[in-house]
C-alpha cells in the first residue's frame, strides 16, 4: 500500500547500505518534510538578521517571523497567551530551566517531588538535583506489567507533601500514555503543580494545555518534524511571572546599571542571547504541516500501524514485546527483545537491510532496572511508515538468529 506522505520527506526516498531506507526511529528524531526544509532555506535566503534589536526593515521582519512562530506554537497547544510560550534549545533545557527557576526556589526540606519510573533522564536528573540540594524526597509512580500507572499509585503517592509532579505524557520506551488528566486533578487537589513532558506526545496526540490545566509543559521541535536546536517551554503566566530568569545576558534585560539589572517582560525574560530564529521558523512550518494532515488523521493512521506492528511482532518467532501488546492507550513506540540476541546486535544487523531502529537504555536507566533489562530494541512509528516497512522488519528479524548461528 503506497503511503501518500512519503513523498513529502526527501530523505525517505534515499537508500542506505544499498537498500531502501526504512526509518523506524521517530522517537529519537523525525525526518523533515519539504515544508520545513523550504522554510529554513527561505529564512536564510530572504530574511536573515537578528531579531528584537535592529531598527532596520530586515530585523523587524525577522522579529515578526520569530514572534509569529511563537503564535503558531501557542495556537497549536491551545495556550492562553503567547507570553506563556518560551523558546528553548530543546525539552532538556526547558526542564533544567524549571528545576533552577521554579524547583530551587519553591522546594523546601521534607517536600516531595513525584516522578514516574518511566521518565526520560531529562525530566528526572534535574529533579534529583533539586531534591538533593533541598533535602526533599523524590517519590516514584511505578507502572504495572502493561506499562500503565495504576490509579492506586496516583492516589497514594501524590499527597499533601507533594509540591511538584514531573511526569511524561508518553513513555519513550514503552509508548504507553500516562493518565495526565487524573494526575493533574489529584496534584491540584493537594496543592501541587504539574510539569508534563510532552516530547513523545505532542506530534501524535491532540493536546490542549488549558483543557489539561497543566502548569508547565515542554517538548522538542526535532521530534515533531521540525529542526534540531529548538524546544518549547509552556508555563502558566502566573508562575512564569514570579520565576527569575535562567540565562542572563543580552535580549532578556530591560535596563542594566553597573551593579544590577531589571529584566524584560515575558517571554523575553527567559530567552537570553541570540535566539535560533531559523529553527523557530522551521518549527512553525512543521506545525503547519501537522495541521495540514490533521492530528485526528495522524492519530488514526499511526494507531492502525501500531496495531499492525504489534500483531506482526507478536507472531514473529523469538520476539517478546516489552509492555503492552495492545494498541489501546499507547503510541507507536514499541520496545521488544529478540531471544538470546543483544539489542545492539539486532540494530546493527537490521541496518544492513536498510532498517534504522534504536537499541539501548533509551535514556531511561531507572525504568530499565525496574524492568530487569539492560537494553531493548525499539521501533517508533509515525504516519509516513507503512505496513511494508513493518513486514520488512519482521522478515529481517526472522533471519538474525540464523545469521548468528543461534539454535532454537
Ligand atoms: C520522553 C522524552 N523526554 C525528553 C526527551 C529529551 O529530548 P531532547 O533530547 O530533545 O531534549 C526525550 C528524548 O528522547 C524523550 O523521549
Amino acid at each position: 500500500m503506497s503511503n501518500p506522505y512519503v513523498q513529502d520527506f526527501p530523505l525517505l526516498g534515499q537508500s542506505v547500505n544499498g537498500k531502501r531506507l526504512i526509518y523506524l526511529d521517530n522517537a529519537a528524531t523525525t525526518q523533515k518534510p519539504h515544508m520545513v526544509i523550504d522554510a529554513v532555506r527561505d529564512y536564510y535566503s530572504l530574511n536573515n538578521a537578528t531579531p528584537h534589536r535592529g531598527a532596520y526593515a530586515l530585523s523587524v521582519r525577522v522579529t515578526e517571523l520569530y514572534e509569529s512562530a511563537r503564535e503558531t506554537v501557542k495556537d497549536f497547544i491551545g495556550a492562553a497567551s503567547s507570553r506563556e510560550v518560551i523558546f528553548t534549545k530543546n525539552a532538556t533545557e526547558a526542564f533544567n530551566l524549571l528545576a533552577y527557576s521554579y524547583g530551587m526556589r519553591t522546594i523546601e526540606e521534607g517536600d516531595e517531588i513525584v516522578v514516574s519510573i518511566a521518565e526520560h533522564h531529562s525530566n528526572l536528573i534535574p529533579w534529583q538535583q533539586v531534591a538533593a540540594m533541598k533535602k526533599a524526597k523524590l517519590v516514584y509512580l511505578y507502572i504495572d506489567e502493561s506499562g500503565n500507572i495504576p490509579d492506586k499509585e496516583i492516589k497514594e503517592k501524590i499527597t499533601s507533601k507533594t509540591k511538584i509532579v514531573a511526569i511524561t505524557h508518553v513513555s519513550n520506551v514503552l509508548g504507553t500514555v500516562t493518565p495526565l488528566k487524573s494526575i493533574i486533578h489529584k496534584a491540584h487537589s493537594v496543592g501541587s503543580i504539574v510539569i508534563a513532558d510532552l516530547t513523545q506526545s505532542v506530534a501524535h496526540l491532540k493536546i490542549n494545555v488549558v483543557d489539561l490545566d497543566v502548569d508547565f509543559a515542554a517538548f522538542s521541535g526535532h521530534k515533531m518534524y521540525g529542526p534540531m536546536g529548538i524546544g518549547v517551554l509552556y508555563g502558566k503566566e502566573k508562575y512564569l511571572e514570579q520565576m527569575p530568569p535562567f540565562l542572563f545576558g543580552g535580549d532578556m534585560v530591560e535596563y542594566v546599571t553597573e551593579q544590577s539589572a531589571t529584566f524584560a517582560p515575558l517571554p523575553q525574560k527567559f530567552e537570553g542571547g541570540t535566539q535560533n530564529v531559523e529553527a523557530a521558523v522551521g518549527l512553525a512550518a512543521a506545525i503547519r504541516y501537522i495541521q495540514k494532515l490533521g492530528l485526528d488523521n495522524i492519530q488514526k493512521t499511526e494507531n492502525d500501524l501500531t496495531c499492525y506492528a504489534l500483531q506482526k511482532l507478536s507472531k514473529t518467532p523469538y520476539i517478546t514485546i516489552v509492555g503492552s501488546h495492545l494498541a489501546q492507550n499507547r503510541t507507536g513506540v514499541i520496545s521488544f527483545q529478540l531471544k538470546d540476541v543483544h539489542p545492539h546486535d539486532v540494530a546493527s544487523i537490521l541496518d544492513a537491510d536498510g532498517i534504522s531502529i534504536r537499541s539501548g537504555h533509551h535514556c531511561a536507566h531507572p525504568l530499565m532496572r525496574y524492568l530487569n533489562l539492560s537494553a531493548t530494541s525499539r521501533i517508533s512509528l509515525c504516519f509516513y511508515n507503512t505496513t511494508e516497512d513493518i513486514d520488512q522488519l519482521a522478515e529481517s528479524l526472522t533471519h538474525i538468529r540464523r545469521w548468528l548461528h543461534i539454535g532454537s
